[in-house]
């Protein structure tokens, strides 16, 4: 079955459960960030397993639905729960949910994920903008036949993250009150966590923090035309900065502790946007 067969199998399926409902945001929740989902109303639950083409999500933290619904009046929908390419997942699937949501509307994208700091003038518990991304993985989701019906076969990065919807949040924190970082996310394969060798190598390459996702989902928006946001959780800072050893534990232990000013700053962006 063609990509483009995919996207409208899983889109008729969803838009059957939507009465009508047409969501323009979508919200990406990565690693123990998925309780926005649940502020959000008059909400329609869809388990990734039931959507036809979908994967299962295994990683823990992760809870591997779609809800649908509205959030600070807008109309969202939300993954609760991504596929990882450390999960052994193709690139094709990784990215198949925004391909989908661009599908069934989704014109804004806001991304989110946990983080290591690089940068050591971070702190565990901080949230960084994302201005830009270096993609380590050592592939890219857009390899092989291009779909035109799609998007073009070599699309710009040159603003892989809106500048527009960047300053909206820079603004929106500091109304709010809300402390924020900015800088630039590494996207490695993972899962193994970086040495402190790799570590100092992407912060000379210029990167500010490093995780395992996101890149592959925004190559695949900007490929789509939907303008993105992304938002880091610094969960921990990465190897070889402190003396201890990283844990999947402390990283959903912070973005527990980070998740009210996180809440708080998606919401009063997503009433803006
Ligand atoms: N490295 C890579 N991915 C991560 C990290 C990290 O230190 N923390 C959370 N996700």
């Amino acid at each position: 079955m063609s990509l483009h067969e995919k996207m409208e199998q899983a889109k008729s399926f969803i838009e059957e459960k939507l009465a009508g409902k047409k969501p323009t945001i979508g919200l990406i929740l990565g690693s123990g960030l998925g309780v926005l989902g649940d502020e959000i109303e008059d909400a329609t639950a869809i388990p990734y397993s039931d959507i036809p083409g979908f994967p299962t999500s295994t990683v823990a933290g992760h809870k591997g639905q779609l809800v649908i619904g509205s959030l600070e009046g807008k109309t969202v929908v939300a993954m609760q729960g991504r596929f990882h390419f450390y999960e052994g997942y193709p690139m094709e699937l990784v990215t198949l949910p925004v391909r989908v949501m661009k599908a069934i509307g989704v014109e804004k994208l806001i991304v989110t994920n946990a983080a290591g700091g690089i940068n050591e003038s971070f702190k565990a518990g901080d949230l960084m903008l994302i201005r830009d991304h270096i993609n380590q993985f050592g592939t890219n989701p857009l390899i092989g036949p291009n779909d035109d019906a799609l998007g073009v076969r070599f699309p710009d990065m040159s603003q892989a993250y809106s500048k527009e919807l960047f300053s909206l949040a820079k603004d929106v924190a500091t109304e709010n009150g809300v402390h924020v970082q900015e800088g630039v996310y590494v996207g490695t394969t993972g899962p193994s966590y970086e040495t402190p060798a790799e570590v100092r190598m992407l912060r000379v390459l210029g990167g500010d923090a490093v995780g395992m996702s996101t890149v592959p989902e925004v190559v695949i928006a900007r490929h789509s035309d939907i303008d993105v946001l992304g938002i880091s959780c610094i969960s921990n800072m990465a190897a070889g900065i402190l003396d201890q050893p990283l844990t999947h534990d402390e990283v959903m232990e912070t973005t527990e502790q980070v998740k009210a000013d996180f809440l708080k700053l998606v919401k009063a962006i997503v009433h803006r946007m």
